[in-house]
């Protein structure tokens, strides 16, 4: 049996089990998130890349195109993963040695390695080869089911550096079928060079990146570092406000090993997500409950840093809305795989899998403001999916053989 992977009609028939059947127009939260609608034994048809009809087998309509038989296999929206640093001139892997012979992230960082470490790479690299290097992670990133992604400047540090990033990213956007979306994050480190001028390297963001980047439309959204060594709450609301006018909205890294009042300066920012968040106070508990950021939680980075996890459960008792990202970037999180991310939220913090697949799904969905595109199953959305290997029968599965790739084909419209 051959698939017509060109073919933008099809009809799937024979589908075990249809997962994530709801319109899904905007993020779940609370009970919300622990409900996964499915549907047994289904068909769904694709029409121009979008999704026409589904519905149970026995309503399945004649077909004349192309019919892929699922074979009972398990067929979902494809993930989402909202938060990347996929475009890097060089992997990190001395750091790693340095990591296992008793580094900590910050001792690494201090002696000139971490960001600082990818920034020197960039400067040199060629645009081409980072975009080929960056095409061949992403063509792998497809494969283990991704199929809407963001990803994030932020190891260049200066204006052409960052620029040479988000060209490299809107090149991207035009040749591969999955949604992307482009974050800038000039404020990830402060360069050597302005060890200790901070304030001029934030104004040459504010006054000459953000102006360039808007005059090409090279990024859709805007994140800060929000950390100690780092850039301070009142920094990151200087750069999220400078941001505004240029139609930016915030993602941010906040409260990654410390709570410096970052989520606050992001709420206040109508920040569509605050991302990290392994460090939470009762009081950003708090600020963030009833708003719509959603909270973005980054489970590969806790695994690869050894640091603790975002305590997930606390922030869906509080109504928070939660996504699941991989954070893939050469130092924190060297893995793009979702499935192994769905895994670890269940693993370690107590996702039940409904709620991880949901977080992984729609929400993160939401997290790119993309829910009337994709993240459930619903006609008029995108084709964007993913059918699973048949040793997976049943949707709970997908978190229980961790660290394996499930994803057996992918639909991307
Ligand atoms: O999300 N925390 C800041 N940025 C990245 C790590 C970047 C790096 O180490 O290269 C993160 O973990
Ligand atoms: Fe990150």
């Amino acid at each position: 049996m051959s698939l017509p992977i060109n073919s933008t009609n099809l009809l799937i028939t024979n589908i075990g089990q249809l997962l994530q059947v709801r319109p899904g127009k905007k993020s779940l939260r609370g009970k919300e998130m622990g409900e996964l609608p499915l549907l047994k034994n289904a068909y769904l048809s694709i029409k121009d890349g979008l999704i026409d009809d589904f519905g149970p087998m026995k309503n399945c309509p004649e077909y004349k195109g192309d019919i892929y038989d699922a074979q009972q296999k398990i067929l979902m929206p494809a993930w989402t993963d909202s938060h990347t640093h996929l475009v890097f001139a060089a992997s990190r892997a001395d750091e790693f040695v340095d990591k296992i012979n008793g580094l900590t992230y910050e001792q690494i960082a201090k002696r000139g390695g971490g960001i600082l470490n990818s920034a020197k790479k960039m400067v040199d690299i060629p645009e081409d080869e980072l975009y080929q290097k960056s095409a061949k992670l992403l063509k792998e990133v497809m494969q283990y089911g991704t199929g809407a992604i963001e990803i994030k400047s932020g190891y260049g540090l200066s204006l052409d550096a960052e620029l040479k990033m988000l060209r490299v990213i809107k090149r991207l956007k035009q040749n591969f079928p999955i949604s992307i979306k482009a974050t800038f994050l000039g404020a990830h480190a402060v360069p050597e060079k302005y060890k200790n001028n901070k304030k001029e390297y934030i104004d040459l963001i504010i006054n000459e990146m953000l102006p360039a980047i808007a005059k090409d439309n090279l990024a859709d959204y805007i994140d800060v570092f929000c950390e100690k060594n780092y850039f301070t709450a009142a920094e990151t609301d200087r750069i999220l406000k400078a941001s505004q006018k240029f139609g930016l909205k915030p993602k941010v890294h906040v409260n990654q090993f410390n709570s410096i009042g970052g989520i606050d300066v992001a709420v206040k920012n109508k920040a569509v997500s605050v991302d990290h968040l392994e460090v939470i106070t009762e009081e950003d508990l708090k600020t963030l409950a009833g708003t719509d950021t959603i909270a973005t939680t980054l489970p590969a980075c806790s695994f690869f840093i050894d640091i603790p996890y975002t305590p997930v459960k606390k922030l869906i008792e509080n109504n928070i809305p939660v996504a699941l990202a991989t954070d893939f970037n050469p130092g924190s999180t060297p893995s793009f795989n979702m499935n192994f991310v769905v895994s670890l939220a269940c693993i370690k913090q107590k996702l039940t899998p409904e709620q991880a697949i949901n977080a992984a799904t729609i929400n993160a969905a939401a997290a790119l403001e993309l829910t009337n595109e994709i993240g459930s199953i619903h006609k008029g959305k995108k084709a964007q999916l993913i059918l699973l290997k048949s040793y997976i029968e049943d949707y709970k599965e997908i978190p229980y053989f961790f660290a394996t790739n499930p994803v057996e084909k992918t639909f991307f419209n």
